[in-house]
């Protein structure tokens, strides 16, 4: 990232967001909604060969990468230590060693440099980093947040007080689809960039997939839920019973026909969650954001609804520090209470929860 103007006092608190809930170790400064250095280290090519995250590998790559990763994000910003006013860090939900990396670095530079500590929602912190690049967010609004171990559309009326989920996956968050789906066409690890760049070559209308829990009953029980586990079914039958045919996979034409399904379903579920509760703007998040299809879809649904979508370019969609940094300011700025020194590690974070307050910590007495 090229070096920028460094903070001034009129931007807002200087906040340093941490974050290590996977496999990237995130630092991210912002001075106020101004992002000022966003570093990101990831392990993903330490991972790749198993096909998945190695949670003990990712916790080993964290402690490596930390120091460095704060050393550049200041140098970036053109900060000290001493400059930044908060710390805040993902608190959960996630990898349990290596949140506890993230948390452990933070409450460390806290202590050391006399700041306040904001153990966050690495959720809430998918949709607060848009606030870095389209300002403050419309409230209420209505996020769709897909990454690979979540796929949820939440109303957030004040996303420093907490977020209301509306629905969420009943098996499969749509990450995790991509990358099955991606392992079952030989693609690499992680699956969802390679579908999107594959599928850029294939017909997304030549063959019909299940679109999940959008049929008449479905949708008086699971409204705003979504399910990806049939459609990674279908996908693998339909490679299986091609190769067994004796017939090369045409795989774009895969990736772009499982990728439009995808890409229906989180539209058209995120336009109805907006037009049925009269909210007005759309936010989208996590890494799942990042797909082509998915934003031109979401996008060209919303302007016909009437709808105001935003969407942070692919870059703060998927895992990084500035969204959690971007989150930290959001709470200094709204006055909520820091965490207590005694923050943990919550790998099982309920969606609802935005950031640990002193007496939510469950891992200690209030500070
Ligand atoms: O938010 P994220 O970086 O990490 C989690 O919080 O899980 O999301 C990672 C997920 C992975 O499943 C990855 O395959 C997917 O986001 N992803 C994409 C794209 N870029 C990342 N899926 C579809 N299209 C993309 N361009
Ligand atoms: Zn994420």
């Amino acid at each position: 990232m090229s070096a920028v103007t460094g903070p001034s006092r009129s931007d807002g608190p200087v906040v340093l967001g941490i974050e290590t809930s996977c496999d990237e170790t995130g630092v991210g400064i912002v001075a106020g909604s101004r992002l000022l250095a966003n570093e990101v280290a990831s392990s993903v090519d330490e991972h790749a060969r198993f096909g998945g995250v190695v949670p003990e590998v990712a916790s080993r790559a964290h402690l490596e990468a930390m120091l460095p990763a704060v050393d550049r994000a200041c140098r970036t910003a053109g900060v000290t230590l001493t400059d930044i006013d908060a710390v805040a860090v993902t608190s959960g939900p996630g990898l349990v060693g290596a949140l506890l990396v993230g948390v452990a670095a933070a409450k460390a530079l806290a202590l050391g440099i006399d700041r306040p500590l904001f153990g966050v929602n690495h959720l809430a912190a998918h949709v607060a980093v848009d606030t870095l690049e389209h300002g403050p967010l419309p409230e209420p609004a209505i996020a769709l947040l897909v990454s690979g171990g979540h796929s949820s559309l939440l109303r957030a009326d004040d996303l420093t007080a907490g977020v209301m989920p509306l629905g969420s996956t009943i098996d499969d968050a749509a990450g995790e689809a991509f990358d099955k789906v991606a392992r079952v066409l030989g693609l690499p690890f992680p699956g969802g960039p390679h579908i999107d760049r594959v599928a850029a070559d294939g017909d997304a209308d030549a063959i019909a997939f299940p679109r999940g829990l959008t049929s008449g009953r479905d949708m008086q029980r699971h409204r705003y839920d979504f399910s990806f586990s049939g459609l990674k079914t279908a996908v693998a039958r339909w490679v299986a019973a091609t190769q067994q045919a004796g017939v090369d996979v045409p795989v774009s034409t895969v990736a772009a026909s499982f990728q439009e399904a995808v890409s229906d379903v989180l539209s058209r579920k995120a336009v109805l969650a907006c037009t049925e509760t009269g909210v007005d703007t759309l936010v989208l998040g996590g890494g799942v954001a990042a797909n082509s299809r998915l934003r031109a879809m979401t996008e060209h649904r919303c302007a016909e609804a009437g709808i105001r979508v935003r969407v942070p370019r692919p870059g703060l969609c998927t895992d990084n520090g500035a969204m959690v940094a971007a989150l930290g300011s959001l709470l200094v700025t709204a006055g909520v209470a820091p965490s207590p020194a005694s923050l943990g590690a919550d790998s099982a974070m309920e969606v609802e929860q935005v950031s640990v307050a002193p007496s939510t910590d469950p891992a200690g007495t209030p500070a």
